[in-house]
């Protein structure tokens, strides 16, 4: 089985998104035998933004990181992303990610029906770090449910998130919100 684990937090050794994603790809490699796990971090490794040229494959070194990029996501059985909200929404790092995997003929099609996705069968958790507190479907919320629809986009319905929210209240508030997330997530690997 692949994993891959992504990570897009500019936080370092002191992000939460990290320090969950970390420990869910531990559990799930205790868990399941025979993982083989992909790490990519995007703050580290960043993804070119899409433009022109990288739309005409005018960089052929480009191109080439792009279609293992895309490739990564194809083979993964489940797929671990970091996910911090900045700014209401998912930072530019992660998105310049899911610019390069949301691709027609791909991952997607279009038809007269209209679009389709083209995947299915894989796991998603979306480790989530928010600095103040949203709960479930609020609507400045452009980061975990941005994150749902780009998945279901491509046919994957199987997304959960491991949630840590108004870590920025206080350190008390980091500390509980952490353990909450944690206690969350020996049940992941055990539904795999
Ligand atoms: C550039 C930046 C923008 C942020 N924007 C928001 C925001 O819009 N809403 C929020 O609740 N927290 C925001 N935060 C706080 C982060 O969501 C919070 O620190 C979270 O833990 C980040 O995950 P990380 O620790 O893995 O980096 C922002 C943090 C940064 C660095």
């Amino acid at each position: 089985m692949n994993v891959l684990h992504i990570d897009s937090s500019a936080l370092g050794d002191h992000s939460v998104t990290r320090e969950l994603t970390a420990a869910i790809v531990a559990d799930l490699n205790n868990t399941i035998p025979n993982l083989t796990i992909t790490h990519r971090d995007l703050d580290k490794d960043s993804i070119p933004h899409l433009t022109g040229a990288s739309l005409a494959k005018a960089d052929t070194a480009e191109a080439a990181a792009a279609e293992q990029t895309l490739q990564q996501f194809i083979d993964a059985d489940i797929v671990v992303i970091g996910a911090p909200m900045y700014n209401f929404s998912i930072p530019s790092t992660l998105k310049a990610w899911v610019d390069r995997v949301l691709v027609a003929g791909r991952t997607f099609s279009y038809s007269e029906t209209g679009p389709k996705g083209l995947l299915s069968g894989k796991k998603v958790v979306i480790a989530s770090g928010r600095g103040s507190a949203f709960g479930e479907d609020n609507p400045a919320d452009f980061q975990e449910k941005y994150l749902k629809q780009v998945f279901g986009f491509v046919g994957l319905t199987d997304v959960q998130f491991v949630r840590a929210e108004g870590i920025a209240y206080s350190p008390q508030h980091r500390i509980d919100a952490l353990a909450a997330a944690h206690a969350t997530i020996p049940a992941l690997a055990k539904a795999s």
